[in-house]
């Protein structure tokens, strides 16, 4: 990076910051921060709603993001680091909001809950079942981005493993938000699901197509054709059997 371009840079964070700075003295001289959750008896409620849906927006992202990183339809202008990197931003943005999702809950005036029934899967006060399955898909997203951090320790079989299960948590918040949520009746939450559960299973279909392709060709390139001769050169560099070695003439005698 030349010092010009390091220097624009440097200029548009410290813009960046003066104004982000700014909009929140506006803000707190506004008043904008005067919130409690407990006047508005309301608010809690439309809080977890809509923090639910971009949690499971973002878990949607992630999942299709990560699908477009194994099916290599990035790789030419998204490198690979990046592409990852993303990855991992998106899912632990995810977690946050299902985080706060979740927190809020201790603020909701309808149900009373407990950190106890917000973290242990099954023992809320609100459809135990479908509420369990969004708690054990909290458990599940929080150690599928933590795997990210690990990944070298863990090497990247078990990271794979660890990433398969992204596909039943997906599959459990689907189910918890259809039969818990308030808006799970309603035709935009279902066309979003189905935005969702379809375009990851297209991409899976396409993904297992594709490896399947792969192994064949490389089953194939392993095997060489019944009946082809072999170069000479791959002749010559072929270890001798124990038979040929042992029918050699010493090498006294072929001097
Ligand atoms: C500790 C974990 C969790 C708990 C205790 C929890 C609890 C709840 C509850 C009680 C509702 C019903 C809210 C209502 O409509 O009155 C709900 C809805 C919902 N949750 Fe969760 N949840 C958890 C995790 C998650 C996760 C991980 C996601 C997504 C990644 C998620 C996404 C949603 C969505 C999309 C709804 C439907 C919201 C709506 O009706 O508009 N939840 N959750």
């Amino acid at each position: 990076m030349n010092k010009e371009n390091r220097l624009r840079d440097l200029l548009v964070i410290v813009a960046s910051l003066i104004i982000i700075v700014l909009s929140v003295v506006f803000m707190i001289q506004d008043g904008s921060f005067n919130i409690n959750l407990s006047e508005d008896s309301k608010l809690a409620w439309h809080l977890t709603r809509s923090s639910g849906l971009i949690a499971y927006i973002l878990l949607m992202a992630s999942t299709v993001w990560g699908l477009f990183i194994s099916s290599q339809f990035v790789k030419d202008w998204s490198p690979g680091p990046i592409s990852m990197a993303i990855h991992s931003t998106i899912s632990w943005l995810a977690v946050l909001f299902a985080l706060g999702h979740a927190l809020l809950l201790l603020f909701d005036d309808y149900f009373t809950y407990t950190l106890g029934d917000i973290f242990i899967p099954f023992t809320g006060p609100y459809r135990p079942e479908f509420v369990g399955l969004g708690t054990l898909a909290f458990w599940l997203m929080l150690v599928i981005s933590a795997s990210f951090a690990v990944k070298k320790f863990i090497g990247r079989r078990a990271w794979k493993l660890i990433h398969y299960l992204s596909y039943a948590g997906f599959g459990m918040v689907t189910a918890h938000g259809l039969f818990a949520g308030t808006d799970g009746d309603l035709l935009g939450f279902r066309l979003l699901v189905a935005l969702g559960v379809g375009s990851t299973l297209i991409l899976l279909g396409v993904r297992v197509g594709k490896s399947q392709v792969k192994s064949t060709k490389g089953h194939k390139r392993a095997k060489p054709a019944a009946g082809r001769r072999q170069h000479p050169l791959n002749e010559a560099r072929r270890p001798k059997s124990a038979a040929q070695v042992t029918a050699m003439p010493p090498a006294d005698v072929r001097e």
